[in-house]
């Protein structure tokens, strides 16, 4: 069987990690976070493709070109996860899983970010575990699929 693609997608202002807020988003960087999850995936036998954007536009175009090519999508929206009805719309169009994750824990800050018209088109969400939540993110994949691990 090919191995499976998974799609990771991280949104607006991520690009920023290691030095934005770190009191809230912590010290790792964005190529961190990437690299531990094509750890886990490989781990998997799994293989990865990594999107980061500050424009909806792009990511609408990323899930759209998922489309019956990758098997899940993992996405971090940054700010795009409160109001984008796009983002939300192109995930709903995606026929695999789809897992949100936020370093943060929206619900705990903000009453604007208490709101995720993401969550309705994702399988689950995994929020306020810093960069753990990502590979919390393939594992809950990993779960979901019924795979073992290969190392
Ligand atoms: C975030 C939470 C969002 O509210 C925020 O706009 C971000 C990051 C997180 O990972 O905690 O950019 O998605």
């Amino acid at each position: 069987m090919a191995a499976r693609l998974i799609l990771l997608v991280n949104g607006p202002n991520l690009n920023l990690l290691g030095n934005r807020e770190p009191a809230v988003y912590g010290s790792a960087t964005l190529a961190d976070h990437v690299a531990n999850v094509e750890a886990s995936c490989a781990a998997l036998g799994w293989v990865v493709e990594h999107l980061q954007s500050n424009s909806e536009a792009d990511i609408v175009g990323a899930v759209h070109a998922a489309r019956g090519r990758a098997d899940a999508i993992i996405i971090n929206p940054g700010a795009f996860t409160h109001y984008s009805w796009a983002i939300h719309d192109a995930l709903a169009a995606f026929d695999g899983p789809v897992v949100e994750v936020h370093l943060s824990q929206p619900l705990s800050r903000e009453s604007w970010r208490h709101t995720s018209v993401v969550a309705p088109v994702a399988i689950g969400t995994i929020a306020g575990f810093g960069g753990v939540g990502y590979g919390l993110a393939v594992e809950a994949l990993s779960r979901h699929f019924g795979v073992a691990k290969t190392s």
